[in-house]
Order: C-alpha cells, then structure tokens, then sequence
C-alpha cells in the first residue's frame, strides 16, 4: 500500500472514531432536558418524530411577528426539504437541526449563517423582499459528502 493510502486511511478511522464518540456522548442527552439557556435538547435520534420537525417545509403561522415557519432537517449529506419557495414579501423564522452530525447552514450574500448542532435548535428570522434565489450551503467540514450537501430557497412573486 502506498505511504499516502495508509496515512488517508488512518486518519479516516481516526474521524470515524471521534464522530462515534461524539454519537455516544449526544445519545446520552435522552429525550427533553433542559439547557442552562432555558432552551429545550431535542434527541437527534428522534428529530423526525420531534415537532416541528416531523414536518420539514415551509408552513404558515398566524398571530406571530413573522409570515412563515421554514423548518430544515440537516443529515449527511443532505438537507430537507432539498428546495423550497418562499412568497416575496414574507417574514420567514427558519428553524432547523441536525440528525447527526454537525453542519452548517448558510445562505451566501446574506446574514444567514448558523452552525446546526445535533440536539439543539437553531432559528433565524429573515424578511425575503426580493425575487431571488438562494443557494443554502453546508459551511462545517462533514464528511465525505459536504461539498455536495446544498439546498435552495427560492423567493418567488
Ligand atoms: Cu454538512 Cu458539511
């Protein structure tokens, strides 16, 4: 085997053992505690059956500051949904988490930039006033994959 092919393999498995580690330290956090911020843990082994994110999308809200409720699931090496349409004009608080592993959320040319932590929830509330189209990107090294991890929000009249 080649010196290169070895040291790339060792540091493969050196990754996967931190990301288990990391797995089992996250498994612990069962079920709904309590953060120190007040903020709820949600278990990232149950995200799909945990409100609001056993519904990824846009959905409307009434009697809040803002229009729409815009939830993202994050895995590698994906996002959910993949592409979403927003109506110009419209206040969106996007909340979103991850079921795994640690990924970024960023919306390049805006201020859009969270950091989705298994376990915990990340929201963001953004007026879209203009035709546009966003790339969302992945900004935190996860994988093999994370190049490819992209979704998109397009705000439509
Ligand atoms: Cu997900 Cu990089």
């Amino acid at each position: 085997m080649h010196k290169y092919e070895k040291l790339w393999l060792s540091v493969g498995t050196g990754s996967l053992i931190v990301f288990l580690v990391i797995l089992i330290i996250t498994g612990l956090h069962n079920g709904h505690t309590p953060a120190a911020s007040g903020r709820e843990y949600i278990n990232p082994d149950k995200v799909d059956q945990i409100e609001p994110f056993n519904k990824p999308g846009l959905h409307k809200v009434k009697g809040k500051n803002y229009d729409y409720e815009l939830v993202f699931v994050a895995s590698a090496f994906n996002y959910q949904p993949g592409n979403v349409e927003i109506p110009k004009g419209s206040t969106v608080k996007i909340i979103a988490t991850s079921k795994d592993t640690l990924h970024g959320f960023n919306l390049p040319g805006t201020n859009v930039n969270m950091m989705l932590e298994p376990g915990h929830i990340s929201e963001y509330v953004k007026k879209f006033d203009k035709k546009a189209e966003y790339l969302i990107i992945c900004n935190e090294y996860c994988g093999i994959g994370h190049a490819d991890m992209k979704s998109m929000i397009k705000v439509v009249d």
